[in-house]
C-alpha cells in the first residue's frame, strides 16, 4: 500500500519540479541559468555557516522570477516583476518565516547596502543595477528606519550579499538534490 506523501516531501517535489522544467531561464544578464545562481546561493550559504533556513532562503529566493509568467527578463522591458513578494508569498504554502521573510526582504536589502555603504553600488552586477531603479533606487532615511525595524532584516542582507556573489559561471555548481536535507527539515509540516 502506497502512503500518502507528507506536506514536507510534497514541498521537496514541487520544488524540485519547479527548478526542473522553469530554472533553465537566463538570470538577468548574467552567464548563468536560474538554476546555477540558486544553488550557487545555496552552496554560499551553507558554506559560510548561516542556519538552514537562511540555506533554504538563498535556494529559493529568485523562485518570484520562476512562478510568474512575465518572461526571464522582465527588468529589460522596464518592468519590476515584484519577484521578492511574489517568491514570499508562494512559498509560504510551504515555508515559515524564517525562509519567506529574507526573501521579501531581499531586494529591499540591496537597497539598504546601497544606501549605508559607499562602496556596494559599485559592486553590483550589470542586472542589479538595471532593477535597482526600477526598485525604488537608495533608501530614504525614513525607509532605512523602517527596514532595520523589520524582525529578519539581518537574514535579507546575508541573503542578498550571496545574491551577489552566486552569478559566477565558473563557480560551485551543486545538484538541487542536494538540499534536499535542508528543504525537508525547514518546511512546515
Ligand atoms: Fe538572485
Amino acid at each position: 500500500m502506497t502512503s500518502e506523501p507528507t506536506s514536507k516531501q510534497h514541498a521537496l517535489d514541487a520544488l524540485t519540479a519547479i527548478y526542473d522544467v522553469r530554472a533553465t531561464g537566463q538570470y538577468g544578464l548574467t552567464l548563468i541559468n536560474q538554476l546555477a545562481h540558486a544553488v550557487q546561493s545555496g552552496y554560499h550559504a551553507r558554506t559560510q555557516g548561516h542556519p538552514t533556513s537562511i540555506v533554504v532562503a538563498a535556494l529559493l529566493h529568485d523562485i518570484g522570477h520562476m512562478v510568474h509568467d512575465l518572461g526571464d527578463h522582465p527588468a529589460a522591458l522596464g518592468i519590476d516583476d515584484q519577484h521578492e513578494n511574489i517568491g514570499a508569498d508562494w512559498l509560504k504554502r510551504y515555508f515559515g518565516p524564517d525562509v519567506t521573510e529574507p526573501i521579501r526582504l531581499h531586494v529591499a536589502a540591496k537597497r539598504y547596502l546601497c544606501t549605508v555603504e559607499t562602496d556596494y553600488f559599485e559592486k553590483l552586477s550589470d542586472d542589479s543595477i538595471e532593477s535597482l531603479s526600477l526598485q525604488g533606487g537608495r533608501m530614504t532615511e525614513n525607509e532605512v528606519s523602517a527596514f532595520l525595524r523589520e524582525p529578519y532584516w539581518e537574514g535579507s542582507v546575508a541573503l542578498r550579499r550571496i545574491d551577489e556573489l552566486a552569478k559566477d559561471p565558473n563557480g560551485p555548481m551543486p545538484q538541487f538534490g542536494e538540499f534536499a536535507l535542508e528543504i525537508l527539515q525547514t518546511a512546515i509540516a
